[in-house]
């Protein structure tokens, strides 16, 4: 049986694990990762790719942010389109200044597990959390498998940063809190292609065919996503048709979409998923593990790193000043923006995906939200402070 000891016990070495242990370094507070996957794994999956202007400064405080600033793409702006018109929402004029940066998901993780392991910490890849207990002590554990042997991470904290599919919703106590949940009646399929992108900035378009985004990871690669049903397999969406498509929803007088070999094909549901409890004793949740948004506001992994600051400010006070009080308003203070990050991304979900005919009620609404967003710089700069992420103060009492 292997037996270790820490400060704070993490599960999970996502963008939440990983900001958590390099940021109580800072602060002088002990920590050990559980991750279930290999670093090869964590470090290849394809996932999130744009970075909001708080995430950002999180990542600069930390001294994590050298190869995002040299490598990453500022963004100083957004297109929407629908029914093939297209409008911009400049960030900056109408934020005072605030911005996005692309750069992927796993590259921060990696930045982040780099400076991990190069400062002599401890991460156990291959190595699974499988039971929490003791949580309503002030010794909780962790029981875990690595390489078929069992063990025991004691500490007095576990942060659960164990994603969606994780043990730390599940240990929480039923009654605890209270759940919601949408499937929306589509999903993504998301595409990597060896092309140079089209646009310079990102375009998120509504078409009577369906939803369709154009993002990017470089210079040279390009992301981008159109909605299919449900129940679609990859199978069905052969390059030309998946590039055809492509090209009819996002179309645009004058405007072409260049095309390129396609290395990655993958489908994604639409959800919205929150508990509205992130505590239970001495055992916390940050990130996918509490709440899925669906991702056509780009929210999901800001959120998480958000949570984690929260989580942070409540640890530091307790092994600086033996404060509980952010213990004990951590789930208040964090829900306030994911509720704000719930309703955007529903939102952005609801007003550029095709739900109805076109034609219908449902389309006449939000061809009418967009056609008030064309004339409205209050409306423009509603969708912009909420895309580049309000800043912590906003979330005040
Ligand atoms: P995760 O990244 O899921 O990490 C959890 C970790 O815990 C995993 O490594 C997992 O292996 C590990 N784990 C699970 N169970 C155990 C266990 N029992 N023991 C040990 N380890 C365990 N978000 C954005 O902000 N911007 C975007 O542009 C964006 N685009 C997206 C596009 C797509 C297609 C998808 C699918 C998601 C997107 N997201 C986006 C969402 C974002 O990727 C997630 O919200 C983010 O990964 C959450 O981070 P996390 O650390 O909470 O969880
Ligand atoms: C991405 O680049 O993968 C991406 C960008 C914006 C989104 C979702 C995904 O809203």
């Amino acid at each position: 049986m292997i037996s270790i000891k820490t400060q704070v016990g993490i599960i999970g070495a996502g963008p939440s694990g990983m900001v958590l242990a390099n940021w109580l370094k800072k602060y002088g507070i002990d920590a050990v990762i559980i991750e279930l996957r290999s670093r090869e794994y964590v470090e290849g999956r394809v996932r999130a790719g744009l970075v909001e202007q708080n995430t950002k400064d999180i990542l600069k405080e930390l001294g994590l942010d050298a190869r995002m600033k040299k490598e990453g793409i500022v963004h100083d702006g957004v297109y929407l389109s629908f029914d093939e018109e297209r409008i911009h929402i400049p960030f900056g004029e109408l934020t005072g200044g605030r911005t996005i940066t692309i750069y992927g998901q796993q590259e921060i993780t990696k930045d982040l597990t780099d400076a991990w392991l190069d400062g002599g910490e401890t991460l156990h890849f291959e190595t699974k959390a499988t039971k929490i207990i003791d949580f309503d002590t002030k010794s909780p554990k962790i029981h875990f498998e690595k390489d078929g042997e069992e063990g025991i991470l004691e500490c007095d904290f576990v942060a659960a940063c164990d994603g969606f599919h994780g043990i730390g919703r599940k240990t929480l106590p039923k009654k605890s809190f209270q759940s919601y949940d949408i499937t929306y009646p589509f999903s993504w399929l998301g595409i990597l292609a060896n092309v140079a992108p089209s646009t310079d900035e990102l375009i998120y378009a509504y078409h009577e065919n369906g939803f369709a985004l154009h993002s990017l990871r470089s210079e040279t690669v390009s992301r981008l996503y159109v909605q299919v049903d449900n129940d679609e397999s990859v199978d069905n969406w052969s390059d030309d048709r998946i590039w055809s498509e492509l090209s009819k929803r996002l179309a645009n007088l004058g405007w072409e979409l260049k095309e390129g070999p396609i290395f990655e094909k993958s489908i994604t549901p639409m959800r919205s998923h929150m508990i509205d409890s992130l505590r239970s004793g001495r055992l916390l949740l940050a990130g996918d593990a509490a709440h899925i948004v669906p991702p056509t506001g780009g929210k999901g992994m800001n959120l998480a790193i958000a949570d984690v600051k929260h989580m942070v400010d409540a640890f530091v006070a307790y092994y600086k000043t033996n404060s509980e009080t952010l213990l004990d308003t951590y789930t208040n203070d964090a829900l306030r923006r994911i509720w704000r990050a719930q309703d955007f991304s529903n939102f952005m979900t609801k007003l550029f995906h095709k739900q109805d005919a076109h034609g219908s009620f449902t389309y006449r609404l939000q061809k009418a939200k967009f056609d008030y967003l064309k004339v409205s710089r209050a409306y423009k700069t509603t969708i912009a402070e909420n895309y580049v992420g309000l800043p912590f103060e906003s979330f005040k009492n």
